[in-house]
């Protein structure tokens, strides 16, 4: 489901577009943060370089807007080749994804989105492209059907899901690359934030760029799109420039608070301790309280209010802790709950 929140990690409209096309680094010394992932990537890139084969498949990974796209955009950039972007509810029958393939150029990159999307009888297609670089296709039907082997020109498969949990195990298995991409740092995102104002032109100090990166939720795609909000007060509102205490008027009355929570965020919060003592409660039902999907609160509002230790995951459903009731301003949950839940890190999570 796609949100119109200011603070929705998903991409959203024509600004988001233009965003993308204007903001988006086009080299990875552009690309700020994730620097183990990073160095990583520069290492087998140039491997793959000197060895003059294709690089091996990469799987990406993390919460939306944390640059997947971007970082496959690079990978293509830096290799010097094309890149064909698609994505796994785009790619409905094996004959789709067959097509694809077979008009790849050598060493070309092929980005599939959301990859755990794809159905299962894509998947099988391609399972032999990756590993041997063909497509088994059947001719004939019945006893007299044979197999052919197609095949393909050596090509890179770069995968990005929110949710590597869901790919099936001989799909993440034929994966030669792994990479997680994390929430960003408040200095990686001011950062970032400096560069997309240089770019747009904007005037901003160091300490409005800071009260943005700190409300920005760890993500990029947020910061900039705060970081236009912000500029449209401080048009209207100010004389032009964003300083901290322009920055911090506007997102107050954005309601974003100080930790970048919106209204749905502490509506979570507040069902979870209001309506269930604090928990533990069942994903789906917590969902249905603040009237979103199970999977919109486990892919978009629960990673960053896991992040900031404002709830866990327990094996027996959703959990807040004392950092949430002291950020809600509630007196503390009772000591045995905290007991109960908070100290066993190692039990299995609840089933999603
Ligand atoms: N490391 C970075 N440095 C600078 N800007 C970045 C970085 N990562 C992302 N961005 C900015 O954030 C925006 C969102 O990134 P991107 O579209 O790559 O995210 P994504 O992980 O693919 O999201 P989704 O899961 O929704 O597809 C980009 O347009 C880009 O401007
Ligand atoms: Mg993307």
């Amino acid at each position: 489901m796609r949100d119109e929140r200011l603070i929705s990690p998903h991409y959203i409209g024509a600004e988001d577009h233009q965003e993308n096309t204007s903001l988006r680094p086009l080299r990875l010394v552009d690309y700020i943060g994730q620097s183990k992932v990073k160095q990583n990537i520069q290492v087998f890139i140039e491997a793959a370089r000197g060895r003059g084969e294709s690089l091996d498949h990469i799987l990406l990974s993390g919460p939306p807007g944390l640059g997947k796209t971007t970082l496959a955009t690079i990978i293509a950039n830096e290799l010097g080749k094309p890149i064909r972007k698609t994505s796994g509810p785009a790619i409905e029958r094996p004959g789709d994804l067959a097509a694809i393939l077979t008009n790849l150029e050598p060493g070309e990159i092929l980005f599939i989105d959301e990859i755990h999307r794809l159905n299962r009888t894509v998947e099988e297609v391609m399972y032999p492209a990756m590993e041997d670089y063909c497509i088994d296709i059947v001719i004939g039907k019945g006893p007299g059907a044979r197999t052919l082997c197609l095949e393909l020109p050596p090509f890179t498969l770069i995968g990005a899901t929110t949710r590597p949990g869901l790919l099936s195990s001989p799909l993440r298995d034929r994966f030669g690359i792994n990479c997680r991409l994390d929430f960003y740092n408040e200095m990686e995102l001011l950062m970032i934030i400096e560069r997309a104002a240089a770019i747009m032109g904007l005037c901003i100090d160091k300490e409005g760029a800071r009260e943005i990166a700190r409300r920005a939720r760890g993500t990029p795609r947020i910061a900039n799109r705060l970081l236009r909000r912000v500029w449209d007060f401080a048009l209207v509102k100010g004389d032009g420039v964003i300083t901290a205490g322009l920055a911090r008027m506007a997102l107050n009355s954005l309601e974003i608070d100080e930790c970048g929570l919106d209204h749905v965020d502490r509506m979570i919060l507040e069902a979870l301790i209001n309506k269930f003592g604090g928990g533990p409660v069942g994903l789906e039902t917590l969902a249905a309280v603040v009237s979103e999907e199970g999977d919109t609160l486990s892919d978009v509002y629960e990673p960053y209010l896991i992040k900031l230790g404002l709830i866990q995951k327990t094996p027996r459903g959703r959990v807040a802790t004392e950092h949430a009731y002291k950020h809600l301003g509630y007196p503390l949950a009772p000591a045995w709950k905290s007991e109960l839940f908070n100290l066993d890190d190692t039990a299995p999570e609840e089933s999603e």
